[in-house]
């Protein structure tokens, strides 16, 4: 039997940002929200990493932040509960990993399903995990980019909602191949969360369809 289908929520939307290092992805999403083009608030930005730079740059914004040490918890699951509490606390609509570089547990994924959103730097499911855009360059492919996708306990795997492709230069290095694909992740993520809160994204299956 098919799943029953998801349609997100045309709502104003309170965003959960959870980070572990730059932080440009969180940034945009954050210049889209300030500037009206998304119907959403950041209610915080949460890192693993207390130096995350991004962090930082958050509390400069004005933005709630917190950092919780994983080290301080007897397991991931544990650690997880904390977060889903503290996303509970806050009324949190919608969790955004903006290279948030610890990977969720299942029960995280289960608690918040169609509601975590990720950014790829890479054509799922083509090249999941880590340094995507040097094996991108070592496999050869002519084409590269980025995917929106929901997270699901398989890592990388979740539903695709948007993807932005790049070409693969003949003189691409791991640093020009990632430049050129940022400048897509920058596009692609806040436009899919502009989506999400205007309730356009419906989800069959493992299928995302955008209503327009
Ligand atoms: C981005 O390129 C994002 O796609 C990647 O980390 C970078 C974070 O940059 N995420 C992953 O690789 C997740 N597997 P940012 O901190 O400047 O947004």
């Amino acid at each position: 039997m098919a799943d029953e289908i998801f349609v997100s929520p045309k709502k104003h939307g309170r965003i959960m940002v959870l980070l572990s290092g730059r932080g440009s992805n969180f940034m945009k999403i954050h210049d889209a929200v300030r500037d009206g083009e998304v119907d959403a608030e950041i209610a915080l930005v949460f890192s693993n990493k207390e130096d995350a730079p991004g962090l930082r740059i958050a509390r400069e914004r004005g933005l709630e932040t917190l950092f919780l040490n994983a080290k301080l918890y007897p397991d991931k699951e544990e650690y997880d509960r904390e977060i889903i509490r503290e996303a509970g606390k806050r009324g949190v609509d919608l969790i955004c990993l903006a290279g948030y570089m610890k990977v969720l547990t299942p029960l995280f994924c289960a608690a918040f399903k169609n509601r975590i959103m990720n950014i790829h730097p890479a054509l799922l499911p083509s090249f999941p995990g880590l340094h995507v855009q040097q094996k991108a360059i070592d496999w050869g492919v002519r084409f590269s980019g980025c995917t929106v996708h929901f997270v699901a306990a398989e890592i990388d795997m979740g539903p695709i909602i948007l993807q932005a492709a790049v070409p693969v230069l003949r003189d691409d290095t791991e640093e020009t191949l990632s430049a050129r694909i940022l400048l897509e992740e920058h596009k692609i993520y806040p436009e899919a969360v502009r989506l999400y809160f205007e309730g356009k994204i419906e989800v069959q299956d493992r299928r995302v369809l955008i209503r327009e």
